[in-house]
């Protein structure tokens, strides 16, 4: 009973008081890469500067009522001109890595043909920077900005053979300096939310069996990508992707619950991460799909299942599951109006997904690394008396990080984090109403500003462990 264990500790003495005052261990493994995240078109601005050719988010966002206020990426941040202070704000943190992305039509403005010289000097320009203060630049080659010019975009084919070539073309303009390259980034936002739900550029509401070929060719512009870089890339150059997969948690943690979350997450993304680790499309999905299925050429499937050198993770809203006995034997617990989420309506909070998006994974398909390519939420943010005190986002952080931690005490092979975003920046659909940075962006003029997560998440950097 309750009153029996307070009687046994109490006769223990000076013992239990010194057993009830160690802290856990909650530092990190030496050599953990503590980062930052952020992508092109959410912080360049610079949209007609220097060459860049237009992307399929400048018409979205230039078409009236697709963006939250009529907002667009033309400013943004300005990075493209800041982004030497983006650095400094890097090293305020003491952070020693940094994802960013490039654009692809800053590099080739009709999306091939002849590269554009003014846009690979910009990303020297930014690397070179970025090195000489000791930060590692991870690149992501696409982030949703797809040069316009490219006939039917992500409905045709030889979209994936064009990111291929651009990826492949930048890999051997800067593998000399960069160690770590991720293809595409969350396959299912740019090609389901763009193609299906019409949310995203280009806005489209395809039937399922085009939708299907969109995936496909996203899937195939990562493979494809994988084997450009490779092929031109410095040897040892680390090639991975930043999916933001369907994570399943089991709600209660016994091995039949567990077993149905790991089912549930691997047949979710059937289109995407599955295919992309098992080379094939598995028959849940191809069965499901029937007549819409994908239509595949020969060497696709080889091409998509490229081996990995590592598998990033995006890692933001849960989902729940618990093991039922009807088929697929696993049942979804839809999220209810009482359950916490943070400013964007889709961010449910639930920070076990972080851990279990590393063990499933890890348990699936046997990565031989991985990261955490972002995590973060949006929140209010206020701004008061020159101030932004987002202990909501620390609380937020804290608890996701917390459960990384326990992944990496059991053993996964993580091995950083990418924490979601640098600085405040234009969120897609949302526009600016949306705040995700741990560095406030006054928009009119700006200006950066540390939050009071900026702060925390220093102070966890410095000691490598979570506080
Ligand atoms: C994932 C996307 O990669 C990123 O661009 C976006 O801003 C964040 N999630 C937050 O929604």
């Amino acid at each position: 009973t309750f009153a029996a264990a307070t009687a046994a500790l109490a006769a223990t003495g000076t013992g239990a008081a010194s057993a009830l005052a160690a802290p856990l261990d909650m530092s990190f493994p030496k050599g953990f890469r503590w980062g930052c995240a952020t992508a092109s078109y959410q912080i360049e601005g610079a949209a007609n500067e220097d060459g860049r050719g237009p992307t399929n988010w400048d018409v979205f966002s230039h078409t009236p009522g697709r963006v939250a206020n009529g907002d667009t990426g033309d400013v943004a941040c300005d990075s493209y001109h800041r982004y030497a202070d983006d650095t400094k704000l890097l090293t305020g943190l003491g952070v020693k890595a940094y994802r960013m992305s490039i654009a692809w039509s800053r590099i080739f403005p009709e999306g091939r043909g002849k590269p554009n010289q003014k846009g690979v000097d910009h990303y020297n320009r930014v690397i070179d920077n970025l090195l000489a203060a000791g930060i590692d630049p991870y690149v992501t080659m696409f982030h949703w900005d797809l040069p316009a010019a490219l006939p039917g975009g992500w409905q045709s084919r030889d979209t994936a053979k064009a990111f291929a070539d651009y990826a492949g073309y930048m890999a051997g303009k800067l593998s000399d300096r960069v160690g770590h390259f991720m293809t595409t980034n969350e396959i299912r936002c740019f090609t389901d939310i763009g193609h299906q739900e019409g949310r995203h550029a280009p806005g489209l509401k395809l039937g399922q069996a085009d939708v299907n070929q969109v995936r496909h060719h996203g899937v195939l512009a990562h493979g494809l990508g994988v084997q450009a870089i490779r092929a031109s890339a410095r040897k040892g150059t680390q090639v991975g992707l930043a999916e933001n997969t369907v994570f399943h948690v089991p709600v209660i943690e016994t091995p039949e619950h567990i077993e149905a979350a790991k089912k549930a997450t691997r047949e979710a993304n059937a289109m995407f991460l599955t295919a992309i680790m098992e080379g094939r499309y598995i028959d849940s999905y191809l069965t499901a799909q029937g007549a819409a299925a994908p239509k595949v050429e020969a060497g696709d499937m080889a091409a998509i299942g490229s081996p990995l050198d590592f598998v990033a993770l995006n890692v933001y809203a849960p989902v729940y599951v618990r093991a039922d006995a009807s088929a697929p034997g696993y049942a979804v617990i839809p999220h209810l109006a009482s359950s916490p989420r943070m400013a964007s309506p889709w961010l449910y909070v639930g920070p076990e997904v972080a851990y279990w998006a590393v063990r499933t994974v890890s348990e699936l398909w046997s990565p031989k690394s991985m990261y955490i390519s972002e995590n973060g939420c949006s929140a209010d943010d206020p701004l008061v008396n020159g101030r932004v005190d987002d202990a909501d986002r620390v609380m937020f952080l804290r608890n996701y990080i917390g459960q990384l931690h326990r992944a990496v005490a059991e053993g996964y092979p993580l091995h950083g984090y990418f924490l979601w975003s640098l600085m405040d920046n234009f969120e897609w659909a949302d526009g600016y109403t949306k705040r995700f940075g741990i560095h406030y962006v006054d928009f009119q003029t700006g200006q950066r500003l540390p939050k009071l997560s900026a702060a925390w998440y220093r102070e966890l950097v410095a000691r490598n462990a979570l506080v």
